[in-house]
Parts: structure tokens; C-alpha cells; sequence
């Protein structure tokens, strides 16, 4: 199934949120006709309104494609909208965090092609990372499919088990929120050795954003790109040593940060 049949067939998009919009922005600006898109949201949002997509109107009974962009705490209540078009040809793709695919089988019906896939918010400026696993009625045509439309909001890996999804959350779907804060410290550090508080947080974002696009540009690992800015007795080894030790610094918190998330990502998906 391609991307035309996408088109023709017809994608309802179920929540239309932050990430929903994301995704939605992206294909429209790839050239899918709004008029073969149906949104299901309780509150659209002004720019929802303005894209021409047919917004909380009667469903075609069995579109190409569903993708569930809903809070996992809402399913129970979105989830009736779609689950007529189960058992058949349409291909349901989710993106929420934490339910199963065992829970989309449960409701939509056991014969339903299923995709479950992990974004994260830099999706919302098309630089995301997206996991993705199907069931055992998701044909390398769906995995084609969804890869296709994912790509929309970034980069898109697949998995070979379920179980992996836990830790893809602990790494990159929470990952962006422990970047964010690197950035807040690297930016307090700075005000603690004199500089202004605006100056800092320039400094830190522009060097986390500017680090992160050389390490995926650049052919070296990332291991011997901080191998090359680092002189020896300079001042880039004084600040390693102090946050590369193996006992106190960032190799073992890095891992119990995400130890704690993909933990976390278990016990919710058995809640
Ligand atoms: N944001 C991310 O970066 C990110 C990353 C990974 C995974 N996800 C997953 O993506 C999903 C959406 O997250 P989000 O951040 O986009 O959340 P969000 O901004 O709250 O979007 C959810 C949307 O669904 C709508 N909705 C609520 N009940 C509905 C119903 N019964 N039928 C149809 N739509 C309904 C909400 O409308 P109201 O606002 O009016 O309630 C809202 O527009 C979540 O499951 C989340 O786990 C998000």
C-alpha cells in the first residue's frame, strides 16, 4: 500500500494534538489532499480548521489507513469512533505511549493490521525519532506504509520485538526532556562562573544544538568527535574527567536515568 493508496483510500486521524498536528502539518505539506483526510477531535484547534481536512464528519467505512493519536488515558473514549473498521483492510497505526498492541487487538478485533510506533517531540519541527512494531497481520506493505507517512516528522527505526519499545521510551521518547535539562545546567553552570543568565542559556542551547547536528552530519563517531576537541592538560579534558568518571559522573547516571524511564514504561504498560 503506498502513500497514493493512502490518498484514495482515505486517513482518519483520531486526536488531533500536538503530535497529531505535527504529523498532519508534515503530509499536508508533502502533498496529501486535505480532502482525503478525516479528523476526529473534540476541540479543533484554529489551525485544524483552516488546513480543509474533513473534521468530525461522518467516517468512510474502510479507510486505508487510521492513526491513533490520542492520550492512552482517553483510548477508552476514542477508541468506539474507529473500532467498526477492525477486522478488515484498514491499517491502525498508534502512536501513544504505553498501550499495546495486545490492547488495540483486544478492541479493534484480532484480524486488524496493527502498527504501534514511538515518536518524540522533536517531531513537532520534523527532526523526531520514531520506533516502530506491527502484529503479526502488519504485512511489510503496512510497515512500508507507516514508515512512509512516520517519515513525515523525522526518522523512522523498526524494532524486532514489542519488549524493545520500553527502552526506544526510556531512550529517545524521554530522552528530548534529559536534553532539555542538560541544557538548563550547562546553561546555571555558566551563570555560576560570572556569566549573564541570558548569555548562559544562549550558550548552552546553541552548543547542545550545534553538537547534536555535527554528531549526526559527521562520518566520526561521536566517541572521537569529543576525542578530537579534546587537548591534552586543556581545559575540554579538565571538564570531561570530571563528567566522564566512572563512579560519580554522567556514564552511571546516564544509565539509572534510563534504567528509571524504560522501568517506568514496563509498569505502565501493566497497569
Ligand atoms: N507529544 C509527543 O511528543 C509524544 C511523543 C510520543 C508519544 N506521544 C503520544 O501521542 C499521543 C498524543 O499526544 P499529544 O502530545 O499529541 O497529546 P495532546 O496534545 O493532548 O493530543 C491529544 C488529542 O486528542 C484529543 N482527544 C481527546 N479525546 C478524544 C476523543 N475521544 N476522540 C478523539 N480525539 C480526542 C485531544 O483533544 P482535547 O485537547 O480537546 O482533549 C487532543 O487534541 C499520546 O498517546 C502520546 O503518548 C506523544
Amino acid at each position: 500500500m503506498s502513500i497514493e493508496n493512502v490518498a484514495t483510500g482515505g486517513l482518519v486521524l483520531l486526536g488531533c494534538g500536538k503530535m497529531g498536528s505535527a504529523m498532519l502539518q508534515g503530509w499536508l505539506e508533502e502533498g496529501l489532499a486535505p480532502g482525503s483526510v478525516w479528523v476526529i477531535d473534540p476541540f479543533p484547534s484554529d489551525w485544524l480548521k483552516s488546513t480543509g481536512v474533513q473534521i468530525n464528519v461522518d467516517l468512510p467505512a474502510c479507510p486505508a489507513i487510521v492513526l491513533i493519536a490520542v492520550k492512552p488515558q482517553m483510548m477508552g473514549d476514542a477508541l468506539p469512533a474507529i473500532t467498526a473498521m477492525g477486522n478488515g483492510a484498514t491499517l491502525f497505526v498508534s502512536v501513544a505511549a504505553g498501550t499495546p498492541i495486545s490492547a488495540y487487538e483486544a478492541a479493534l478485533g484480532t484480524h486488524s493490521p496493527i502498527i504501534r510506533a514511538m515518536p518524540n517531540t522533536p517531531a513537532a519541527v520534523g527532526r523526531g525519532i520514531t520506533a516502530i512494531i506491527g502484529n503479526a497481520h502488519a504485512t511489510a506493505d503496512h510497515m512500508d506504509t507507516a514508515e512512509g507517512l512516520l517519515r513525515a516528522v523525522g526518522q523512522v527505526v523498526r524494532l524486532e520485538t514489542e519488549a524493545q519499545m520500553d527502552a526506544v521510551t526510556g531512550v529517545s521518547g524521554s530522552g528530548p526532556a534529559y536534553v532539555f535539562h542538560m541544557i538548563e545546567c550547562l546553561a546555571a553552570a555558566g551563570e555560576a562562573q560570572g556569566l549573564a543568565p541570558d548569555l548562559a542559556m544562549q550558550l548552552a542551547k546553541a552548543t547542545v544544538a550545534g553538537a547534536g547536528a555535527l554528531a549526526e552530519a559527521a562520518d566520526e563517531t561521536p566517541a572521537q568527535l569529543r576525542v578530537n576537541v579534546t587537548s591534552p592538560n586543556g581545559t575540554t579534558q579538565a571538564g570531561l574527567a570530571v563528567l566522564m568518571d566512572a563512579g560519580g559522573g554522567l556514564p552511571p547516571l546516564m544509565a539509572q536515568t534510563v534504567a528509571a524511564a524504560t522501568n517506568r514504561s514496563k509498569e505502565l504498560a501493566n497497569d
